[in-house]
């Protein structure tokens, strides 16, 4: 398996005394790479996965044996028992939707009980916050669900002399003054919008059902901050799952498209509460069809502005996956020359709907430029690169070949700027790479795509079963590079 630990191997470290360590695995793109699926193979090498950032905005849709379920808050790792979850400071919860996570778990025979730790540091997600976050989704398209504003009065602090950085500890300790706080808040906000506002109904419903919800809560919430550092001091291999990706985040990312978090790997010390010399490698994962919800600049975006109009008009009309399937078929689609319909016919055929929201996403090519840039900048160690099988979809097209972005020194005298087309993936080597077996184009593929990103691959996603995932020996390489490294330093 990729990435075995490499300082410690076995579950008993700390009894040999030795310190453990963390990853961070982040997305490289504009989140929905499919994060989740990588997490699930990976589990089993560590004992605590965390999230660091974000809350109900992020989604992952987990096929289990008890049916599939869309969890939101919750790490990854749910569905490996031998492992603790962990939720940190740096998130932002909402309450409601994580009872109801952990609930509907419990219904499936998951019990998280000794096994889940939150934050009671975590920012608390309020009536006044989703409503204010549905009022103003449109601009940048948000998911509206309240984690623009609820950071934003994490920073504020006090409003009109009424404090609106509750975090979720505030709530277990104080339940009364926490609900008659965010009470307060939310009664102004409506009377400075002139006695009415729309969902009022659905967030009186919200502040009754709170007492309840605390109820679910309340044996989960961690008020240690060190609980996490403790953990690895004394042995634990950590896995941080950052929720959206790099391209998002709420400072490096292109304004004011982003999220409200910090998504880069860094923040994971902050967010996840966990001393920063713990830190061992930086994975990333892409996907070799991008996507991306919401507006913002597209680079790579098949049908490009046209594409983004779309889109954003499909999200007000909460257009989706059976709409386009009434109007289209995919098939014919993928035989246009114009890239607009070919980006319609991937997202019909690689079902590219948003896991919470069902927006049909914006489509883009492969784009190495970007992904070396992030790469760069951030020192991944390796990328795990999904969806490689779909890129056989562009075989069928006027490209006759995977069109990708490349970095502009890459080229020499293309049509098209800074696009390439790649004529060497066959269907035949992706077939036979779902079976085990990488042959000479697939192989070519990969060395490729390593050359123009600046890291190796550690593996490949050629289908969406568990098995589909191919890993390379990316962790070998990696070994070999920290040794030749380490030579030229004691040279
Ligand atoms: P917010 O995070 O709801 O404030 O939305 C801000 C931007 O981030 C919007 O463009 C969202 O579509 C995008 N976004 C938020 N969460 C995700 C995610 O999990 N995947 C992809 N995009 C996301």
């Amino acid at each position: 398996m990729t990435l075995a630990p490499t300082r410690s191997s076995s579950h008993h470290v700390a009894s040999h005394g030795a310190e453990g360590f963390a990853d961070v695995l982040v997305g490289l793109q504009y989140g929905d790479e499919g994060k989740a699926k990588i997490i699930d193979a990976l589990a089993p090498e560590y004992d605590v996965i965390a999230r660091f950032n974000g809350g109900a905005n992020a989604g992952h849709t987990i096929d289990t044996p008890h049916g599939r379920i869309a969890l939101k808050q919750l790490p990854s790792g749910v569905f490996h028992p031998h492992a603790a979850l962990y939720i940190g400071s740096g998130c932002a919860i909402n309450p409601w939707k994580l009872a109801e996570e952990i609930e509907q778990l419990n219904d499936m025979g998951v019990c998280l009980e000794g096994r889940l730790r939150i934050s009671a540091r975590a920012a608390l997600v309020q009536p006044h916050h989703i409503a204010l976050d549905r009022r103003g989704s449109a601009t940048i398209g948000t998911t509206g669900n309240g984690i623009g504003p609820c950071y934003a009065d994490r920073a504020l602090r006090v409003r009109n002399d009424t404090r609106v950085n509750l975090m979720i500890g505030d709530l277990l300790e104080n339940e009364a003054t926490a609900v008659s706080s965010m009470r307060d808040v939310f009664t102004r906000m409506i009377n400075a919008d002139g006695g009415t506002l729309p969902w009022m109904a659905e967030m009186s419903d919200l502040l009754l059902s709170l007492p309840a919800v605390a109820r679910t809560l309340r044996r989960y919430i961690e008020p240690d901050r060190s609980w996490l550092t403790v953990r690895v001091k004394q042995g634990a291999r950590v896995l941080f799952e950052g929720a959206q990706s790099v391209l998002l985040d709420v400072v490096d990312g292109s304004q004011p498209y982003v999220t409200s978090s910090h998504t880069v790997p860094a923040y994971a010390y902050v967010g996840g509460d966990l001393a920063a010399k713990y830190h061992r490698r930086t994975i990333g994962v892409a996907k070799a069809i991008v996507s991306r919800v919401g507006r913002g600049p597209f680079p790579s975006e098949l049908g490009g502005d046209r594409s983004a109009a779309y889109c954003h008009d499909a999200a007000q009309t909460q257009a989706g996956a059976a709409q386009e399937r009434e109007q289209h078929v995919p098939e014919d689609l993928l035989r246009s020359t114009d890239p607009f319909d070919i980006g319609t016919a991937l997202r019909m055929l690689t079902g590219e709907y948003g896991t919470g929201t069902g927006r049909p996403r914006r489509i883009g090519m492969l784009d190495l430029a970007q992904l070396r840039e992030v790469i760069r900048a951030h020192a991944v160690d390796c990328v795990y690169l999904n969806k490689v099988d779909c890129l056989s979809y562009y075989l069928q097209t006027a490209y006759q070949g995977v069109p990708m972005r490349v970095p502009r020194d890459a080229l020499s005298g293309e049509a098209m700027p800074d696009v390439l087309i790649y004529p060497g993936l066959t269907e035949r080597s992706i077939s036979l790479g779902r079976g085990g077996t990488l042959d000479s184009a697939m192989n070519g593929f990969v060395d490729f795509v390593e050359r123009y990103i600046g890291a190796p691959l550690a593996g490949i996603g050629l289908g969406p079963e568990r098995a589909s995932l191919v890993t390379l020996a990316a962790h070998e390489k990696l070994r070999a590079t920290n040794a030749s490294k380490a030579e030229t330093t004691h040279a």
